[in-house]
């Protein structure tokens, strides 16, 4: 039976990460809001774009929950983007409205689904829907570090002039402007990065990383960043119904690891067909750990100010 993935929010990112899922074959595809119309169109309009992809996924829009039921995932994309000179902080409270509706519906008809959070401020909303639906945290996983590690990523090819294939790379900690990019494990070709990029365009390269949603943000003026964040979201997906066990930098809910309790922050995950099959902790340099647990503190900031 093919695999069923409902995206919740037809706006860019979720449009367009069912434009990446459906073009990989991955799985049928539900688009769903709350807006009349948008989903069913954009849905049709993928659908139709099929033949020419000679993909044989099946894409709908909808208004109605009934019609995401048995969904194997769900992303999460609902919510207000930011506007110039917005924190993703500022999403707050209007999106963790939305997310107490969405998750309500979501896990109404697909009590066994593993929920990706897109939304921002990611943590906080990746919390609250853990919170909200009850679900083993394996089962709830928000999306940030493999955008942030591909921002991170695609800068360093582009100073090196080497392919992105080439790169790997490493961030931890919460999706904002306190994100740990870890230099020390990040790789070109197995070479650590601080053997190939001299100290002060590296802290540039890590800078133009935390900064990298709000960069996009102040050039689109109405609206943040897509491509990459839905196509973040589609790796994940990928990893889960293929059963990848492949790691990928991850929100998850911490039980103690890295010292962190009861908090949802960016860390290696095994993603596989479960869902987070295991939280990686590697060794951090005190500075590495200053930083993360700065950036857990303005997380639980965050969910302290909603009551997650
Ligand atoms: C970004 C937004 C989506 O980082 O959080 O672009």
């Amino acid at each position: 039976m093919r695999k069923k993935v409902t995206i919740v929010g037809s706006g860019n990112v979720g449009a367009t990460a069912a434009h990446w899922i459906a073009s990989k074959e991955l799985a049928d595809v539900v688009l769903i809001d709350i807006i009349e119309g948008v989903p069913q169109g954009k849905g049709l309009d993928l659908l139709e774009a099929m033949p020419i992809e000679k993909r044989d996924s099946h894409i709908m829009g909808t208004n109605d929950y009934r019609d995401t039921a048995h969904s194997d995932i769900v992303v999460i994309t609902a919510g207000i983007p930011r506007k110039p000179g917005m924190s993703r902080d500022d999403l707050l409270n209007t999106n963790h409205g939305i997310m107490r509706t969405v998750v309500g519906e979501v896990i109404k008809h697909s009590p066994k689904c593993i929920i990706i959070v897109v939304s921002n401020p990611l943590d906080a909303m990746a919390q609250a829907a853990f919170k909200l639906c009850g679900f083993p945290r394996e089962r709830v996983i928000g999306m940030a570090g493999v955008l942030d590690s591909a921002r991170f990523r695609a800068f360093i090819a582009e100073e090196l002039k080497v392919s992105v294939e080439n790169v790997t790379a490493f961030v931890l900690g919460g999706h904002g402007d306190t994100m740990v990019p870890l230099p020390r494990y990040s790789t070109v070709a197995g070479i650590p990065i601080t053997e190939l990029i001299e100290k002060s365009k590296l802290d540039a390269l890590v800078q133009r990383t935390r900064d990298g949603g709000a960069e996009i943000v102040k050039y689109l003026k109405t609206g943040s960043a897509y491509y990459a964040p839905s196509a973040a979201a589609t790796e994940m997906v990928e990893a889960i119904l293929k059963d990848k066990k492949k790691i990928l930098p991850c929100a998850a809910y911490l039980q103690g690891e890295y010292g962190i309790s009861g908090l949802f922050v960016g860390v290696p995950c095994k993603l596989g067909a479960k869902g987070i099959e295991q939280i990686i902790e590697i060794t951090l340099t005190p500075e590495e750990k200053v930083g993360l647990d700065k950036s857990a503190a303005a997380v639980k900031e965050l969910c302290g100010v909603i009551g997650v």
